[in-house]
């Protein structure tokens, strides 16, 4: 199933300023873990297209992580404005004082060295370390779980339905490309099974999905009653 997943993504993954195209990852070219971290954490919350100008914005004035770490927390809150949740903000340049100043200027490489940094949680450090360091973390979002409720047809609601659907991530996601299968359920997520009218007869994985063999994925993923 994810080889599927994996040979829709070569075709049609969405041209990222901070990603690394398949074809280039295959031959070895890693993205730079400072981009992955930053637009990780510009994209919770915040849309693709919201983000793309205020990644271009940062790494102009910020090149570097020991950059933003040395910048005042002013200029940093002021280029931030318009994207909201400022904690992230805030925190965005405690962790960039973190890594400057405790290790180097370089990120930590593993899930559980990233998720020691200040401000980094469980999503932060499980897609850093897939995407940027290519570990087999088991990355979920919004989307992934979107996806992962369909394709079990899980009944359980959310979030109480959260670690089954992690269960499910990991023993999905391939040891060789598991920063490209994690980036592969978010696209899919964002175009193809998106909470309604999802895109079926277009998705990799419609001969597996057991919501659509049940005629209802908008059905999933199910929310606890209020
Ligand atoms: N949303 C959050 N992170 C993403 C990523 N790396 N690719 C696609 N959508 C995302």
């Amino acid at each position: 199933m994810n080889r599927n997943l994996l040979a829709w993504y070569d075709r049609h993954h969405r041209e990222l300023p901070w990603r690394v195209s398949p074809g280039a990852s295959a031959r070895g070219l890693r993205p730079d873990p400072y981009h992955i971290w930053l637009s990780e954490v510009m994209l919770q919350q915040t849309t693709v297209q919201a983000v793309k100008p205020y990644f271009d914005k940062f790494l102009g004035l910020w090149p570097t992580v020991a950059d933003l770490a040395a910048a005042p927390t002013e200029d940093v809150m002021a280029a931030w404005a318009g994207l909201g949740y400022y904690a992230r903000a805030r925190n965005l340049k405690k962790c960039a004082e973190a890594v400057a100043t405790d290790h180097g200027g370089v990120f930590p490489d593993t899930e559980a060295g990233l998720r020691s940094l200040p401000g980094i949680g469980d999503y932060t450090s499980a897609a850093v370390a897939a995407i940027a360091f290519n570990r087999p973390s088991a990355v979920m979002d919004g989307n992934v779980e979107r996806v992962i409720s369909r394709l079990y047809a899980i009944d359980a609601p959310l979030p109480g339905s959260k670690p089954e659907m992690k269960r499910h991530v990991a023993e999905l996601t391939p040891q060789d490309r598991p920063g490209d299968f994690a980036q592969a359920m978010m696209d899919l997520g964002a175009t193809i099974c998106t909470p309604k009218r999802p895109a079926c007869a277009l998705c990799p994985l419609n001969d597996r999905c057991l919501a659509l063999a049940e005629h209802d994925p908008e059905r999933f993923p199910v929310k606890a009653a209020k």
